[in-house]
């Protein structure tokens, strides 16, 4: 079996990391350490036979920017890599989203855990770097928008175990974040009937 070895990434490896909870800095430099695990891992005869017989998502290398949907992101940070290829767990980054009417989004020190070692010479990862240096956060472009006279709790989903993906689609395969549900009154309503939700007005509009 072929191991294939990008800048010194063996592509085919599959740690899982577990959300973990903030605050960040022990539980990210332990992540950063199970990453330079796989680094220096040596590929010899027996690494390769504990190969996963099944590979996993594998993120494509090259990707036409301009063919992606989705709005353009200060920064390229592609979901295909690290929720696809390296299944860091959506909730690691998305840390409120048990318990938060919004899952919010994840402070630089959370990229910097890894990428104080991982990605040097890449000018994407520069920006993070540069970002985290100055204490200016990049400002990422809203993709999903609900009228502010709609309510909607995230957690409430979540908690009733409604994946991320039933609303949100494929992210982990995607390079660019895009819109993949219609977010319209009618979708809501369509998985409250199915679920025996309430559809009362009042439950979604103040
Ligand atoms: C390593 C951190 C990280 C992980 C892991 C991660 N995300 Fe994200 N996510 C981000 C960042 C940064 C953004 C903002 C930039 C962007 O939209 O790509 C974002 C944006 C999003 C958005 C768009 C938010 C908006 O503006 O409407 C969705 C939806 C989302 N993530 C879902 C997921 C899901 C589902 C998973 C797991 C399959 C996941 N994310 C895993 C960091 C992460
Ligand atoms: C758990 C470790 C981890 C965390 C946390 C993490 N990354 Fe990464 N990141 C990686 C790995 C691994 C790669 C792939 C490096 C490679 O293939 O050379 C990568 C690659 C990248 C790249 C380069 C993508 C490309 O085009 O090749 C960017 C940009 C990036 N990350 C941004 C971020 C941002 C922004 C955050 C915080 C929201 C973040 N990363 C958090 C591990 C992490
Ligand atoms: C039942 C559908 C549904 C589920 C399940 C769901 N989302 Fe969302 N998500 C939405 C909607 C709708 C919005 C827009 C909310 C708004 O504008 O108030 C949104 C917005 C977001 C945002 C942008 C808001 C922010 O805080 O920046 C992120 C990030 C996100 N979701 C991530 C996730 C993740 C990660 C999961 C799984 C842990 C998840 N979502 C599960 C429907 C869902
Ligand atoms: C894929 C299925 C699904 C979709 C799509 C969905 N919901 Fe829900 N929703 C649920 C489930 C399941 C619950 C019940 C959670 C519980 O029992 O606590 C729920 C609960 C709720 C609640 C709490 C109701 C209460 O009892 O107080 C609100 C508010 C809500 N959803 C709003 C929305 C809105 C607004 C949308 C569309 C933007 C939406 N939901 C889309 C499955 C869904
Ligand atoms: C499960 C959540 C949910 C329930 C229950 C719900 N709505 Fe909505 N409603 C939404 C969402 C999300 C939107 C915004 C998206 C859209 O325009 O479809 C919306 C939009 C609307 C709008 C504005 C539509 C427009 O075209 O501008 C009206 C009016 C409305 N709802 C009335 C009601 C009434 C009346 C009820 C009760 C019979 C109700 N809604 C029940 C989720 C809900």
């Amino acid at each position: 079996m072929a191991i294939t070895i990008s800048a010194g990434w063996s592509r085919s490896h599959s740690h899982r990391v577990n959300g973990a909870s903030s605050p960040w800095f022990g539980g990210v430099l332990a992540v950063a350490a199970l990453f330079l695990g796989g680094i220096t891992a040596p590929v010899n005869a027996s690494a390769q036979d504990s190969q996963p017989s099944v590979g996993g998502f594998q993120a494509p290398v090259d990707v036409d920017t301009l063919g992606l949907p989705g709005p353009r992101q200060p920064i390229f940070y592609r979901h295909d890599i690290h929720a696809g290829q390296y299944e860091i767990s959506c909730k690691y980054c998305h840390f409120a989203a048990e318990v938060s009417q919004e899952p919010g989004l994840p402070t630089m020190s959370t990229c910097m855990g890894c990428h104080l070692v991982i990605g040097t010479g890449n000018p994407e990862v520069d920006k993070v770097r540069t970002a985290a240096a100055e204490g200016t956060p990049p400002e990422w472009v809203r993709i999903h928008n609900l009228p502010s006279y709609v309510r909607f709790p995230h957690m409430r989903h979540v908690n009733a175990d409604v994946q991320c993906q039933d609303c949100h689609g494929p992210v982990e395969e995607m390079p660019q974040v895009y819109q993949y549900a219609p977010l319209k009154m009618g979708w809501c309503l369509d998985c409250h009937l199915d679920r025996e939700v309430t559809t009362d007005c009042t439950a979604c509009h103040y």
